[in-house]
């Protein structure tokens, strides 16, 4: 009853809200158009639904995440895939964690490499997988990636609901144009830079360790930002062609 009070409070915003956007600033996303997309649950969420953080399907049984979403017990985690809402536990699949990866070269100083590779304890069977981008050069000024997740809407969008968003590979110029980037880690061999110099659309919490696809292949992994969405603060992607051989070689 509660949930159901919540779901039309939502729908109501949502309406209301109307020229707003939604991720923050995105649409609604369907779960045929985006199988890959894994919500990486816990049971230590604040959320009743369990969320916690995004991943994505890369072979039947590995799942690529942020490794700064593995700071809880490696028990309390798991995927679901095929659950746009994820109060709806009536649709889609879940499955518990058997082995964590967090890349090597990962630290909280600089949050570089924020790769984790996950091995489901019983595979996705039949779910189409996203192919790792390879291509360094890939990440360049101009391409119009799509990133997805359950994360915060700031009000823009139901919550907890898989919303995807376009968001302008903006160049590693702009973010290492901005001091606090740089001295947050921001590296233009190790980072994909994506938003809106205006603001309005961005991954946002919630949404870390969720996919920033572009033709069909795994370009970037949502890793962190300032606030959500502001002007001037895009949103920081950890770059998957810098990693791919490394991570590559987590998935058999
Ligand atoms: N670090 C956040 C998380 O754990 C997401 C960061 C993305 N933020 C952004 N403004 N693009 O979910």
């Amino acid at each position: 009853m509660l949930k159901r009070a919540a779901l039309l409070v939502g729908v109501l915003l949502t309406v209301t809200a109307g020229a707003k956007p939604y991720v923050v600033g995105g649409t609604l996303a369907s779960v045929s158009e985006a199988p890959w997309a894994i919500a990486l649950n816990n049971t230590q969420s604040a959320s009743s639904s369990g969320r916690y953080c995004g991943a994505v399907l890369v072979a039947p049984n590995k799942i690529v995440t942020a490794a700064h979403c593995m700071d809880e017990a490696v028990s309390t985690y798991y995927a679901v895939q095929g659950r746009a809402d994820l109060a709806d536990d009536s649709t889609g699949q879940t499955a518990k964690i058997s082995k964590v990866w967090v890349h090597p070269k990962y630290n909280t100083k600089d949050n570089r490499y924020d790769f984790a590779v996950l091995t489901l304890a019983k595979p996705f069977v039949g779910v189409p997988v996203l192919p790792l981008e390879t291509r360094t050069r890939a990440d360049r000024a101009g391409v119009v990636p799509t990133v997805y997740g359950w994360g915060d809407t700031q009000g823009t969008g139901p919550d907890e609901t898989l919303q995807k968003a376009a968001v302008p590979d903006l160049g590693d110029s702009t973010c290492t144009a901005n001091q606090s980037y740089v001295a947050n880690g921001y590296a233009a061999a190790t980072n994909i830079c994506a938003g809106y110099v205006e603001g309005g659309i961005d991954a946002c919490q919630g949404d870390s360790g969720g996919p920033l696809v572009l033709n069909g292949r795994l370009l970037g992994v949502v890793s962190w930002g300032q606030d959500c969405a502001q002007p001037g603060k895009p949103g920081v992607y950890a770059e998957v062609a810098a990693a791919a051989p490394t991570l590559q070689s987590q998935l058999h």
